[in-house]
């Protein structure tokens, strides 16, 4: 049985005492310890964070971050700095970061290499634009960036991975998939986890959907085989509706 993972990506959004505050609030009221928690804020709120959480099960994640150790790398951080301000996880190829600052298949690959350096568990993100869904490409898209992402990883650190399976044409949009057009994505990336490494190994992988996921849906979302968790943008920011979707 696979443990839930329910993640937010607060994206560009709080200052340091907004992030304090939403940490809190979710903490006072955490208590389904069935469900992983992980808390994404930027890189300037993750120490705050971290102060607040620390000894608690929930997680801290980062958004990103860059594969090499230092040096003259202007507006990077290193997985080092990452675990130096307490986080556990790390988000990689977010397809905002695809479409908005050149992340590429090969990118992902690094820096998941490097996350796993550091114990730093990836939630790694793949998904299809709206033209790709279209000219029904889907799957040959997400399977070209799991390929990518994956390239060189031995069976024993892919098993280390979260999956998020976030169509972008759901990502803050308001527009979800269906828990069935979801479901068939998410089987799809489990069969290619599968056939490229091991049944058993896929069948422990965690995958999320993210993309418009909200108290609302969120249940009928999570009912699906194959969805284990979510990676929640938009509905992450208040601590009452987090908590609705970890619940769920
Ligand atoms: P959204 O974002 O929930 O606001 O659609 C999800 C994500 O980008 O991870």
């Amino acid at each position: 049985m696979r443990k839930r993972i329910v993640a937010g990506n607060w994206k560009m959004n709080t200052n340091i005492e907004q992030a304090v505050r939403l940490a809190q609030d979710i903490k006072a009221q955490y208590d389904n310890l069935a469900v992983d928690v992980v808390l994404c804020p930027p890189f300037t709120n993750l120490y705050a964070v971290h102060r607040v959480i620390q000894g608690t099960p929930i997680w801290l994640g980062a958004q990103d971050l860059y594969w090499e150790e230092n040096g003259a790398y202007t507006g990077q951080v290193s997985a080092g700095m990452l675990t130096a301000v307490g986080c556990q996880s790390v988000i990689i190829g977010h397809s905002e970061r695809r479409q908005f600052f050149g992340e590429t298949d090969v990118s992902v690959n690094k820096k998941i290499k490097k996350a796993l350096e550091y114990k730093l568990t990836p939630i790694v993100c793949v998904g299809e634009t709206l033209e790709e869904r279209e000219a029904a490409e889907t799957e040959t898209v997400v399977e070209k960036q799991m390929k990518g992402a994956l390239s060189g990883l031995s069976a024993a650190d892919a098993a280390k991975l979260v999956i998020a399976y976030e169509p972008v044409w759901a990502i803050g949009t308001g527009k979800v998939a269906t828990p069935e057009q979801a479901q068939v994505v998410h089987r799809f990336i489990r069969t290619f986890l599968a056939e490229l490494y091991s049944r058993e190994l896929a069948d422990a992988i965690r995958i999320q959907y993210g993309g418009s996921m909200k108290p609302e849906n969120a249940a009928e979302l999570l009912a699906q085989p194959d969805i284990d968790g979510g990676l929640i943008g938009g509905a992450s920011l208040k601590a009452d509706s987090f908590l609705r979707i970890v619940n769920a």
